[in-house]
């Protein structure tokens, strides 16, 4: 629970605001204590000004006041007038020490700002000089208690914490709605992982449409999980149609080969005629398995190809010859067309087998007295290899399909022939690309590096 980011990012948003708001009223109260004291040693100066000036006016008009003062103050003497609410003039006051105050720098007409302490309590003075005539004889110090400069921070602090308590109740209920706010989703996400990882792909996701980053991350989770879920039933379709495809020969070998041990098959011909389907149900599951195998590897990026200088024209006409005789027997008009002669490097068993493909394919699906043509052509550093028909064509919702393992429109095939064409293609560094309109034919492209 601690170490949730539901707890941790509210706890975080709050220790930040403390912290700020510990700093701003630290230095706010250090600003106000040096203005309140600048602002004391203000009104003193001008109470201690007023002061002096009113014993200079006494002195003048009145001798005998100004003797008694002159009497009393006697000398280098300091008096001061401690002045707890404004100014306030003390009879009988207590002398201080001369050495408090630097005498010296009160006759360079400088008021001398003292702090002093006198009966346990501390106290902020001004010292100012009495003068007669040219004659400095001591200095009137006013002072102020500083408990009173300190009650004025002390209202400054309790009313600081006051608007600092408020500020972070407010600050925490922000930051906690924020925080559930980003963390409600992501807790959401979560639950939907453990869901996934539990093999239940139909999870529920929060806003996967909106713009922020964790509405991104919920609609890249979306897709994973649908791919996921697309990988495990098409890895689900393959085991099934693998052993599907392994059975049907299977099954007829064992037909014929029990037929043929209890010797139900008399005729020598019909034995010969069993055995043969024998051999060619055989040779069938050796090319389903080496498929199968083949796929496999390129799947798993484990298929080496050869390195080979492999003279383009020669392998095109070695496919264009394999389907010479089949194309007179069903009438077709197949074609050859050679408009460049490159010779590349590549792995030329291999580029037969997904020419033958695309070829067998074209014929599978061309009907009597169609068109069947294999071009060759080199462009912009790249060999093209095309085979283009005049059979059904594949239609839109088609187009992915043909290329997954297994698909076959009519069964008559594995379903594997252009599964292993396209990533032989993609193993040779090339690719191989659809061209097909409905109704008009189709046109598989292999396109090698030149
Ligand atoms: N030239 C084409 N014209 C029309 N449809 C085609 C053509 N080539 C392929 N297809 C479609 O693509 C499907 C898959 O082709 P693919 O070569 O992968 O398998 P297959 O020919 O059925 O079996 P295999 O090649 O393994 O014997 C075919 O079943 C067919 O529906
Ligand atoms: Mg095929």
């Amino acid at each position: 629970m601690l170490g949730s980011l539901r707890f941790r990012l509210p706890a975080l948003f709050l220790l930040g605001i403390l912290l700020a708001g510990l700093v701003a009223s630290l230095i706010s109260i250090r600003f106000f204590q040096s203005y309140t004291r600048a602002r004391a040693i203000d009104e003193l100066r001008s109470e201690s000004v007023g002061i002096v000036q009113l014993y200079a006016q006494q002195a003048g008009r009145e001798s005998v006041p100004y003797l008694r003062l002159v009497h009393a103050l006697g000398g280098d003497r300091v008096f001061w007038v401690p002045v707890a609410r404004g100014v306030t003039l003390l009879q009988g006051i207590p002398d201080v020490p001369a050495s408090t105050v630097d005498m010296k720098a009160l006759r360079n007409g400088r008021p001398e700002t003292i702090d002093l302490d006198w009966k346990g309590k501390s106290y902020l003075a001004v010292a100012q000089p009495l003068e007669l005539g040219d004659n400095l004889f001591g200095a009137l110090v006013v002072a102020k208690p500083m408990s009173q400069l300190r009650s004025r921070s002390v209202t400054l602090v309790e009313r600081l914490g006051l608007a600092f308590g408020g500020g972070v109740i407010v600050a925490g209920l922000l930051g906690f709605y924020l925080s559930r706010r980003i963390t409600e989703p992501l807790r959401k996400l979560s639950l939907a992982a453990d869901e996934v990882a539990a093999g239940q792909y139909g999870v529920e996701l929060p806003n996967p449409r909106g713009s922020d980053e964790i509405s991104h991350l919920s609609g890249r989770f979306a897709d994973m999980a649908a791919k996921l879920a697309e990988s495990e039933q098409l890895s689900r379709n393959f085991l099934m149609s693998v052993s599907h495809e392994l059975r049907t020969p299977l099954t007829a070998i064992r037909g014929h080969v029990s037929a043929l041990r209890e010797g139900v098959i008399g005729d020598p011909s019909m034995r010969e005629a069993s055995l043969g389907v024998i051999g060619e149900e055989a040779l069938r599951l050796e090319r389903l398995v080496g498929d199968v195998l083949d796929l496999a590897k390129l799947d798993a990026k484990r298929f080496t190809v050869l390195q080979e200088e492999v003279d383009m024209e020669r392998l095109s006409e070695r496919a264009y010859a394999a389907f010479g005789e089949e194309a007179r027997r069903r009438k077709i008009d197949y074609r050859l067309d050679v408009r460049a002669k490159p010779v590349i490097v590549t792995d030329g068993d291999r580029v037969l087998q997904i020419i033958v493909n695309l070829l067998s394919n074209a014929f599978r699906w061309t009907p009597e007295g169609g068109r069947i043509e294999l071009a060759l052509s080199a462009e912009n550093g790249s060999v093209s290899v095309a085979v283009a028909d005049t059979g059904p064509g594949i239609n839109e919702e088609e187009r992915d399909r043909i290329f997954r393992p297994f698909w076959s429109r009519d069964g008559g095939g594995t379903g594997l022939g252009l599964a292993i064409a396209r990533e032989l293609a993609v193993a040779l560094g090339g690719q191989l690309v659809l061209d097909s309109k409905p109704g008009r034919g189709s046109r598989f492209v292999l396109l090698l590096p030149g």
